[in-house]
């Protein structure tokens, strides 16, 4: 006999232990159940079951259901969102969709960008006073990301704080809190209207960069000019907020630890071991979404059509049948289980492989060029949905 979902255990995400401290709750959950309940639908705990479903054909894209919790009214950014790659499920739509971009970011290509990262990077860090203590959130884990947007889609490099924060606005679809459907939507109109100029821009003066490759898989006929236009508001979207709040935790979780900081100084070829259980640990993405299509049975649980899903990596990564003393941070685990915050299948994240160089450059030149870094202020703030840094002061060379 199928359990039905309103049997499920109800867990609850809004105290203030869980946003303060999610981790340990999410990995007593995980060892209690396999699914749950909470007031957003059905959470998943466990690390296989979390990785089936979001491969699973029988569950789609929490964004239309999203955007109805939010209350998007019609307009520009509705008509943008019901047509970005997010609206569409498995099949060939989102396959051709996906295709160009996914060649254009993928492992090896996104390498190609290593080297103007480690420029990016490398000009932050030299604009910051080093003597005292900075705030780090704008003046690096904001201003890296939003430069690489601007090198991408060359715009001038002072465009950046414009894409930090629309990037920061247009995120907030998440909180699934319809308070901020205005500023959401001003947030999307902005950037349509910056984007329209930048293709107008590039189209008629072609170069290297990827919003000229993204132009030329247009002009092929591999997108529309309306799948161009979307392609390049989505990766300003989705890339500075969630690239720099990942990269304000590494630097959090990694400075903290005295011992950590110094093998990554002497070696920062373990950058990348760290930054992988730093996304273990405390990953940007605490769950993504689903909803069932149809009516499908999940751990002995019947869930309806309709119900939404999320694949609660929080509790995933913290469960103690897969990640041995999950509390323990070490960054000499083994890759496998492989960490899942960046999703997975034809709905995982485009933009990991380059996210994951950012991080990694930052930390290893942050780690030999300042050994003595020392965090002033530093704190976190957690959702059902993501880790977010609330502050981060630092003082590059106390000594
Ligand atoms: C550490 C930073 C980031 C994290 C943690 C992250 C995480 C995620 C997650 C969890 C998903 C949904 C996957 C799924 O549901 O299976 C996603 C989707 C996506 N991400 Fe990221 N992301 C990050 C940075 C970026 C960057 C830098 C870009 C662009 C350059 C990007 C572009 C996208 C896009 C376009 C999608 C939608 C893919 C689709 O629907 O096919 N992300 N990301």
């Amino acid at each position: 006999m199928l359990q039905a979902v309103d049997d499920l255990p109800a867990v609850d995400f809004a105290s203030k232990a869980y946003r303060m401290q999610p981790f340990p709750i999410l990995a007593d959950y995980a060892r209690r159940w396999k699914v749950a309940r909470s007031v957003r639908g059905v959470e998943i705990f466990d690390y296989e079951l979390c990785r089936a479903s979001i491969l699973d054909r029988r569950l789609g894209t929490g964004h239309p259901k999203l955007m109805e919790v939010l209350g998007l009214p019609e307009g520009p950014a509705l008509d943008y969102k019901s047509k970005s790659i997010s609206f569409y499920n498995r099949g060939e739509r989102r396959r051709n969709l996906r295709r160009p971009i996914v060649k254009l970011l993928g492992d090896k290509a996104s390498e190609r960008f290593r080297r103007d990262i480690r420029r990016i990077v490398a000009d932050a860090v030299e604009s910051l006073p080093t003597d005292r203590p900075i705030d780090l959130i704008a003046s690096l884990c904001d201003k890296i990301p939003s430069s690489l947007y601007c090198y991408w889609v060359n715009a001038p490099e002072t465009d950046w704080e414009f894409i930090a924060r629309t990037s920061h606005i247009v995120q907030q679809v998440h909180t699934r809190d319809s308070s901020r459907t205005r500023e959401i939507v001003q947030g999307f109109e902005e950037l349509l209207s910056y984007i329209d100029h930048r293709i107008e821009d590039r189209r008629s003066d072609p170069g290297s960069d990827l919003i000229s490759d993204l132009i030329r898989e247009a002009d092929a006929g591999n997108l529309s000019d309306d799948d161009l236009r979307n392609w390049i508001v989505k990766l300003a979207e989705a890339n500075t907020d969630n690239s720099s709040h990942q990269i304000g935790i590494a630097i959090i979780e990694l400075a903290s630890r005295p011992e950590t900081w110094a093998r990554l100084s002497r070696n920062p070829s373990l950058a990348p071991a760290a930054v992988r259980e730093v996304m273990r640990y405390r990953p940007r993405s605490i769950s993504t979404s689903r909803e069932a299509l149809a009516d499908m049975e999940m751990a002995g649980c019947a869930v309806p059509k309709g119900t939404p899903v999320f694949a609660n990596f929080g509790a995933a990564h913290w469960n103690a049948a897969y990640y041995p003393e999950p509390e323990r941070f070490d960054i000499d685990r083994p890759a496998q289980p492989a960490h899942l915050n960046f999703g997975g299948g034809v709905f995982s994240c485009v933009g990991r492989y380059v996210v994951t160089i950012e991080v990694e450059e930052t930390i290893a030149l942050l780690a030999t060029s300042f050994p003595n870094l020392r965090l002033e202020k530093a704190g976190f703030d957690h959702s059902p949905m993501f880790t977010s840094v609330t502050d981060l002061v630092a003082e590059l060379d106390p000594s």
